[in-house]
């Protein structure tokens, strides 16, 4: 079951809870009884929080203040540890759309990384859904699991994660016509596309997140190419964030310009051919190894972590997960005696 944090109320222990201080500094902490938070502008006892209502601004000993806010999902991706690159929430939402992510619904994901998306998904299909996230590293699958512990407090039921390739390690999980969304975030997705054309159930969703255009052309040619999808639909989604402040209203000047494209098709039932599929000319289908060398990791720019890097990673996810549990203990240990008081 899937309990996502209370999103409200008033500050208990074992809430998560974001600071800002002066200049905006930043501080997540986890509400612990006799925990403080210790900056060099003093300290700041857990127990202040406790009891008051969320957007509350507090003081520490030196009348330092900070504004408190449970962080939403959208902060939390972007500040927890991660193994590889992120799901960013403006494309989560749009993949929660396009890929039409609904409430009991059975989900596929390939790979997940440090589980941002999955966060979004879990969310999305609630404690009525199930999400399989097959992850090709067990130590991107450690982050990962160790992100949502630390989010939700637990790991939910209804989660997964397998490890191994996608293409191989589909079919001994999911019978033909068992998924209903597949989701696809990955370096080379076409490498997928068999094994789930298999499991996606006829009308089921396939939804592939891609970072370059070369990548988004060669993913659609396969599928367009398999004749089992309906035509792939390609997308990418800007956020202008805007400055307004009387009578200054003006687009920011900066803004997150390119992270990924996202492609959509639907699985076609078993034989059928759409009415509006008409044969076309012949493109370039074919690649080469010159074609091959463009997608290596290091040639799309994606940025290859160090084995050390990805254990110091591993190891911040883990502390920040074992914090989380040993707060929910020590609330619900909280609770019990408060029952038995009353
Ligand atoms: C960019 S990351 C995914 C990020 C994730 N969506 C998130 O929001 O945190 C891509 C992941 O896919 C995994 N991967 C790549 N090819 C795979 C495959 N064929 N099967 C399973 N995992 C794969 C990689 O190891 C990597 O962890």
């Amino acid at each position: 079951m899937t309990d996502f944090p209370r999103p409200s109320g008033p500050f208990r222990y074992g809430d998560r809870v974001q600071l800002t201080g002066p200049k905006g500094k930043l501080h997540t902490i986890t509400l612990r009884e006799g925990g403080e938070l210790h900056t060099h502008r003093g300290v700041l006892p857990h127990s202040a929080l406790v009891g008051l209502p969320d957007g509350s601004v507090v003081s520490n000993s030196s009348d330092t203040e900070y504004l408190a806010l449970r962080p939403l999902l959208r902060d939390f991706v972007m500040s927890m540890p991660r193994g590889a690159a992120i799901v960013y929430p403006k494309d989560a939402a749009q993949i929660l759309a396009q890929a039409d992510i609904f409430p009991g619904a059975t989900v596929v994901e390939a790979g997940v990384g440090s589980g941002a998306l999955s966060l979004w998904m879990l969310r999305a299909i609630g404690p009525t859904g199930r999400l399989v996230s097959f992850e090709r590293r067990e130590e991107f699958a450690e982050v990962a699991r160790a992100n949502a512990t630390t989010f939700l407090g637990e790991l939910p039921a209804n989660w997964e994660i397998v490890i191994g390739d996608l293409s191989a390690a589909l079919p001994a999980e999911f019978g033909p016509g068992t998924a209903d969304r597949v989701v696809l975030d990955m370096l080379a997705p076409w490498e997928c596309v068999p094994a789930v054309a298999e499991a996606l159930v006829p009308g089921g969703v396939v939804l592939c997140y891609v970072a370059t255009a070369t990548q988004l052309s060669r993913v659609a040619e396969f599928i367009r190419g398999t004749g089992l999808f309906t035509e792939p639909e390609s997308s990418e989604t800007m956020i202008r964030g805007w400055h307004v402040d009387g009578l200054a209203v003006r687009p920011d000047h900066r803004m997150v310009a390119h992270t990924g494209f996202l492609l959509t098709a639907r699985r076609l039932a078993p034989g059928a051919i759409p009415p509006d599929v008409r044969r076309r000319a012949v493109r370039k289908t074919a690649y080469g190894d010159e074609d091959v060398e463009v997608w290596t990791p290091g040639a799309v720019g994606d940025r290859q972590i160090t084995d050390k890097n990805l254990r110091k990673r591993v190891r911040d996810a883990e502390r920040a997960a074992e914090g989380a549990l040993r707060a929910a203990g020590d609330r619900r240990i909280a609770d019990e005696t408060q029952n038995e008081t009353a």
